[in-house]
């Protein structure tokens, strides 16, 4: 990755940038405050432009022109904020990000903070800044052309506000939590080469400076613990596999832990079932789950949050190989069920299975958060537009849901019950791995839930918002980091002391 934004916070009373940005109303009028920067002719030649371009002002939407002369910048970029009686429906976040997607490489900007009718508090500031910083993110670390590299030339942006210290303190709050959707945006994008179970493990253990307690656990170690379900599906791999926990001790030690969970399949072939060769390569962000884990507890003890939070993620390759699980094979999970394996490509829920027992075994959690790129058919249901949610829980679903409406990072909950469970039983064994396409992410849920006792608990799959480039405002990379603002603020708004 790298950090193409260099930010800075200042007072409002003098502007030196190439570009300047201003918010408008859906009347296009500037904040009062912008008029004095702005020169003498900028109001007839922004309404020439708006008209000619349609512009109307509405929220997130955008116009650059260039500056009259002697206007003392040299492009006038202009953001729509919508109309002045909406301003509460506004994700500063998300606008922050359409400024960035404006502004030029090596150029630099002054963003007048202010909205036509009001101030924009601190908070506010820094959830824009937090947008500019997310929209910025590019990763070219395999990029050695040098053309290439003068789109990674760093763009300065300029705060204008009206009280730089109070926004210089917010925006340190965030950075954090941006530094935590890099880090997931960063393990996302690595190629599987690079990034196998025994390296996401090593990456994983940098938590370490922060605070953080990491224990690895290696094949040995699991065999012992009895993580057969998980062991199965690494085993056609020349790479080991590794579960890795990760402990932040935030809160007082008679506090319960809130755990987190994820799938860490660092590439999936599908095994012997194996996958059609198309977009294959796409499998190497079948770990997505893992890193928005990661990026989550690095956010959690970057900020010193005040909870005592544990995550857990299952690292595995799956693999064709003349060692490999076959369609047919039994293995025993952690659980003492036994599992039928249909289709050795649907091996996120026995990774999972073993990992979310272990969780809840051990650590008795408040609550467990699993992530998963589990199914394609999360795609179907939901584009990638919305994570699946299954839980357990309404107050959990409950509250997820708000913490998605709050970020930006929307779960849509799907359903659970008897008739979809039946639907895994299996002639052999307690259950199948696979029930075919009809449900196929809903039997999916159901098979984790067998692995969940009476723990809230809730799934999210991730296979649609956490890789494949699942664009927003705030996100241009293949990898997103999806879930690791959701889950801080779920953490940030219910479990902090
Ligand atoms: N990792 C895939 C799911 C996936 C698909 C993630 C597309 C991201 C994008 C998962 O392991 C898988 O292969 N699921 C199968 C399940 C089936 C065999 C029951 C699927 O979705 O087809
Ligand atoms: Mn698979
Ligand atoms: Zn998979």
């Amino acid at each position: 990755m790298s950090q193409r934004l260099k930010l800075e916070v200042k007072h409002l009373n003098a502007i030196g940038g190439q570009d300047l940005v201003i918010l408008v109303s859906d009347k296009l009028a500037p904040p009062k405050i912008a008029e004095e920067w702005l020169g003498e002719g900028t109001h007839a030649l922004l309404a020439r432009a708006a008209a000619a371009d349609r512009f109307k002002g509405k929220a997130l939407a955008g116009l650059t022109l260039l500056a009259p002369d002697g206007a003392g910048y040299e492009r006038l970029i202009v953001l729509g904020v919508g109309p002045d009686g909406e301003r509460d429906k506004l994700d500063f976040a998300k606008l922050g990000g359409a400024i960035a997607g404006r502004l030029g490489h090596g150029r630099s900007a002054d963003i007048i903070a202010a909205l036509p009718d009001s101030q924009i508090g601190p908070e506010q500031v820094a959830e824009l800044a937090l947008g500019l910083r997310l929209r910025s993110y590019v990763f070219d670390r395999y990029k050695t052309k040098t053309k290439e590299a003068d789109q990674a030339e760093p763009f300065t942006v300029t705060l204008r506000v009206a009280d730089p210290a109070a926004v210089k303190k917010a925006v340190k709050a965030r950075e954090a939590i941006a530094a935590g959707v890099e880090i997931a945006r960063d393990l996302v994008n690595e190629p599987p080469n690079v990034l196998y179970p025994e390296e996401f493990a090593e990456r994983a253990a940098r938590l370490e400076k922060l605070g953080v307690g990491i224990e690895i656990l290696d094949e040995k170690q699991l065999r012992k613990i009895g993580m057969r379900a998980l062991l199965g599906v690494g085993q056609g791999s020349r790479r080991e596999s590794r579960v890795v926990v990760m402990r932040w001790n935030g809160a007082k030690a008679s506090v319960q832990p809130v755990a987190f969970v994820g799938k860490g399949v660092t590439f999936d072939t599908g095994g012997i079932s194996l996958k059609p060769g198309a977009g294959m390569e796409d499998m190497k962000g079948d770990m997505a789950g893992a890193a928005c884990v990661t990026g989550l507890m690095h956010a959690l003890a970057a900020r010193k949050a005040k909870v005592n939070a544990i995550g857990v993620i299952g690292l595995v390759e799956n693999m064709p190989d003349g060692n490999a699980q076959r369609p047919g094979d039994i293995v025993t999970s952690l659980s003492g069920q036994t599992i039928e394996i249909i289709n050795t490509d649907a091996e996120g829920r026995l990774v999972l299975a073993d990992v979310l027992w272990y969780t809840q075994d051990k650590f008795k959690p408040r609550f467990m958060v699993n992530l998963a790129t589990l199914t394609g058919a999360i795609l179907v249901a939901l584009a990638q537009e919305n994570a699946g949610l299954f839980s357990n829980s309404d107050e959990l679903s409950e509250r997820l849901a708000a913490a998605g409406k709050a970020t930006g990072e929307s779960v849509w909950r799907m359903p659970l019950g008897a008739a979809y469970d039946k639907m895994i039983d299996s002639k052999f064994a307690d259950m199948k791995n696979s029930a075919g396409r009809y449900g196929g992410s809903i039997t999916a849920a159901q098979f984790l839930q067998r692995h969940v006792n009476d723990t809230p608990w809730a799934h999210l799959d991730i296979a649609g918002t956490g890789m494949g480039s699942p664009n927003s405002e705030t996100n241009r990379s293949w990898g997103s980091g999806w879930g690791v603002r959701l889950l801080d603020r779920l953490v940030s708004d219910h479990y902090e002391s």
